[in-house]
Order: structure tokens, then C-alpha cells, then sequence
């Protein structure tokens, strides 16, 4: 549980507050790269962290992200004309490059100084893994690097990129992610569906099978650079024997899928505040020992698979809440958990039936929320010394800390969970080379 106050902290991400800073130390996913398909093409809107600005690619491919609001008297820069290495607006001609300087002010007299004085707000922009990464942090001193994460060292062909729309504060999405243990409800079969009970099974049966048993998976958590590596530990067929579901938080709104075994495709995102009751989250599945098939492209693509939903052509999920994510109470009752279609779909329902803001001052926790209140205390912690001491966060300098991997593994009962990482993935915190 947390107070009314703590509330406030750990959800508000606007320009003012203690967590809107604290974001703003890190790179953010502003765009994915296909919105921006070609040099000179139509801008985009974007609000990302309660600012709204206008994204566009000028004639040499160079991603402008820049305030919405001309520096003039104040008209839409999402309608400019966006031409000759610049976004012109409409309304009197003022044209502003990716760095917002102010390259033409044709109404302006000669003699007048606003072409040194007047700027548009722009940002740092970044392009990596197929996102437009955007540094909205302090001006001045140097820029960290954007995040390594794994999916956007690999080449384009092992890689799927998208997002998607949560209509939901960042915090509960991510608190989604952590909280392993509802993978024994939200995402099961209908009780009275049996089990796949032959030890030959598919791996994603068998996997199926203890998720389904075990509904009290056994917590572990390590801290590391850039946030923590939780394990749950469930019992298999086997005495000796435990399934272990490891999953990876980097600050401040990193997380992965905890399902995959060695050779298959790993699953990771990232949420980016819109508002405080909103947020995208970029979506990434990446496999480092095989190309993704056409066949598996196609399906993240359209019809949406794990973390990834089906969307539209706006990135807005096709199952959503306004049609109540197409729940149908026939399947509920005799074939799935929910009677909503797709993994995706079934966590961005239950964590936007939370509230756009979920009251944690009312929860009662118990132990299967040990990584929520882990998440909580670190992200907490981390922005409070930014607010209140000026303590700058060190995370966002420790780039190549997020070239981390999550994963299933089975380990002889009782194994410590720093050697289970070992096993995994030759690295105690599930770092790769
Ligand atoms: S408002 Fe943009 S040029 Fe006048
Ligand atoms: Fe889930």
C-alpha cells in the first residue's frame, strides 16, 4: 500500500514533477521509425511525457522533434509544410530546422534580430532498433547514450518492433509485468480444461501446465545497474526439479517477457508516459540465434502474439475498452480464464480495469507482489533523490548495463538464484556479451 502522496510521486510524469524529471534523465522512445517512412514526408503528432510537439524528417532524413506551438503567435507546426531541410508553418512562413533554428522568418523586417533570438523548442533525437529516441532532459553538459538494449543490436531481420496504446498510467502497466504470478489466472485455460499431462508435450504445454499448477511461485530478486532480475520458482512433475520464469526491470519503464528458453524469441518493451492516464508501450521481440520467419512477422503484425496486441492502423489495440476487449462470457465460462482473445490483450484489459490511475492507497499486497513493491521502492527511491538532493541517477549512463536477458529455465530444486542466472545465461544479472 501506499499513501495518497507516494501515489502521486510514483505516477505523475508531467514537466513539474518529481517523476516527470527523473524521466526526462533517460532517452524515450518518441516515434517508431516506420511513422517517418521518408525524407520530406508529412510530420506527425506526438505527446510524450504531457508535451506535445510535432515530429518530422527533413530532406537529408534527420528526425526534428520539436514544440508543437510556433514560436510566433502560437499555430499548429503538425500543419507545415515540411520542406528544403525544414518544417515551414503555415500561418506566416517561419521555417525551423531539426535543431529548431529559426532558418527563414520571411515576415520579419531586415534589421531585426529574431533569427538569433528566436528558437523553436527542439530535442535530441536518436534513431535505434527501429525507434526515434528522444532526450528531453537538461541542455546543458553531455548526453548519455540511448539504452543497448538487445533487440536494437541485433540485425533488422531478427527483430519485430511496434507499440501499442495502454489507456492506463506507465506505473500499473509496468507493475503488470512484474507480478508473474497472475500468468496462473489471467492467461490460463478454463479450470475444467485438462492438461497436457504427457511429459512429451510441447514445451509451451508443459510450460502451461506448471504456470497452472503453481500459483505461489517462489520470488527472488537481485538488483543490478540499471534496476533488478526477478525469478519465480514453481514446482514441476519432477520433486527435484524447478521452472523458473526470469524476468528483467531496467529503469525507469523497461521490462521483458519471462517464457523464453534458450533458441526461442525473447520479448522486452518499453513505456513512455503520454499523459498521466495513458502511455505507449513500444513493443520488441527479438530472437539472436535465427532471422524471424515471414510467417511470424506476419502474425505480430496482424494479428498481434505474447506481449504484442492486435492493433490498427493507429497502433490502438483492435480489442480495447471501448468494445470491453471483445470479451465473450461463452469462452470464459467453458474454454479460457477470460474469454478475451490474446495474451496482450488480456493484461492491457486487467490493467486498465485498474483505473486510469490505480488507488494504491486502498490494495492490500501479499507475497507474489514482491517485485511490485520492489519496482515501487526503486523507482521511488531514485526519483526522490533527484527531487530532493539533486542526486542525478546513474542508470542512464550505464548504457551497455541493458544488454540484459530475461528467460525460462529448469534448475535442481533449490538452487540459489544467482547460479540459476549462471546457468541461463553465463552472467549472474543475465547480461550478455
Ligand atoms: S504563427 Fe507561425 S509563422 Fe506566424
Ligand atoms: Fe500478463
Amino acid at each position: 500500500m501506499l499513501t495518497a502522496a507516494e501515489n502521486d510521486l510514483l505516477t505523475r510524469t508531467g514537466p513539474d514533477t518529481a517523476m516527470g524529471q527523473y524521466f526526462r534523465r533517460f532517452w524515450q522512445p518518441a516515434a517508431l521509425s516506420e511513422e517517418l517512412p521518408e525524407a520530406d514526408g508529412p510530420p506527425i503528432r506526438l505527446t510524450v511525457l504531457g508535451e506535445e510537439l510535432v515530429a518530422f524528417r527533413d530532406s537529408d532524413g534527420r528526425v526534428g522533434v520539436v514544440d508543437r506551438r510556433c514560436p510566433h503567435r502560437g499555430a499548429d507546426l503538425f500543419f507545415g509544410r515540411n520542406e528544403e531541410c525544414g518544417l515551414r508553418c503555415l500561418y506566416h512562413g517561419w521555417k525551423f530546422d531539426v535543431t529548431g533554428r529559426a532558418v527563414d522568418l520571411p515576415n520579419v523586417p531586415a534589421g531585426v534580430r529574431h533569427h538569433e533570438t528566436v528558437r523553436l523548442k527542439a530535442y535530441p533525437v536518436r534513431e535505434f532498433g527501429e525507434i526515434i529516441w528522444v532526450y528531453m532532459g537538461p541542455e546543458a553538459g553531455a548526453l548519455p547514450e540511448v539504452p543497448q538494449l538487445e533487440f536494437g543490436l541485433m540485425a533488422a531481420d531478427h527483430r519485430f518492433v511496434t507499440k501499442q496504446l495502454m489507456a492506463c498510467n506507465w506505473a500499473q502497466c509496468m507493475e503488470g509485468d512484474l507480478d508473474t504470478s497472475h500468468f496462473s489466472f489471467l492467461h490460463m485455460p478454463a479450470p475444467q480444461v485438462p492438461s497436457n499431462e504427457n511429459p512429451d508435450a510441447p514445451a509451451d504445454e508443459r510450460r502451461l501446465k506448471w504456470i497452472r499448477k503453481d500459483p505461489m511461485p517462489k520470488f527472488s530478486i537481485l538488483d543490478h545497474e540499471v534496476g533488478f532480475v526477478v525469478g519465480g520458482a514453481r514446482a514441476t512433475d519432477e520433486a527435484d526439479e524447478a521452472y523458473w520464469r526470469i524476468t528483467q526491470y531496467s529503469l525507469p519503464a523497461n521490462g521483458t517477457g519471462p517464457s523464453t528458453l534458450p533458441g526461442e524469441t525473447y520479448y522486452g518493451f518499453t513505456l513512455v508516459p503520454i499523459s498521466d492516464e495513458s502511455c505507449w508501450m513500444y513493443c520488441y521481440a527479438w530472437n539472436p540465434d535465427r532471422p524471424l520467419g515471414d510467417a511470424e512477422r506476419h502474425k505480430m503484425a496482424h494479428e498481434g502474439h505474447s506481449i504484442i496486441a492486435q492493433t490498427d492502423a493507429h497502433y490502438v489495440p483492435v480489442r480495447n475498452k471501448l468494445n470491453d476487449y471483445m470479451i465473450d462470457r461463452a469462452v470464459q465460462k467453458n474454454r479460457t480464464y477470460s474469454g478475451v482473445k490474446g495474451l496482450a490483450e488480456q493484461d492491457i484489459m486487467i490493467q486498465e480495469s485498474q483505473g486510469p490511475i490505480v488507488d494504491r492507497t486502498r490494495e492490500t499486497l501479499t507475497a507474489t507482489d514482491a517485485a511490485v513493491v520492489r519496482f515501487r521502492r526503486t523507482v521511488m527511491a531514485a526519483a526522490a533523490a533527484l527531487a530532493d538532493s539533486g542526486e542525478e541517477p546513474s542508470a542512464p549512463w550505464r548504457h551497455q548495463a541493458y544488454t540484459i536477458r530475461p528467460g525460462s529455465w529448469f534448475a535442481a530444486e533449490g538452487t540459489p538464484f544467482e547460479d540459476v542466472l549462471m546457468e541461463r545465461f553465463g552472467h549472474n544479472r543475465g547480461r550478455v556479451a
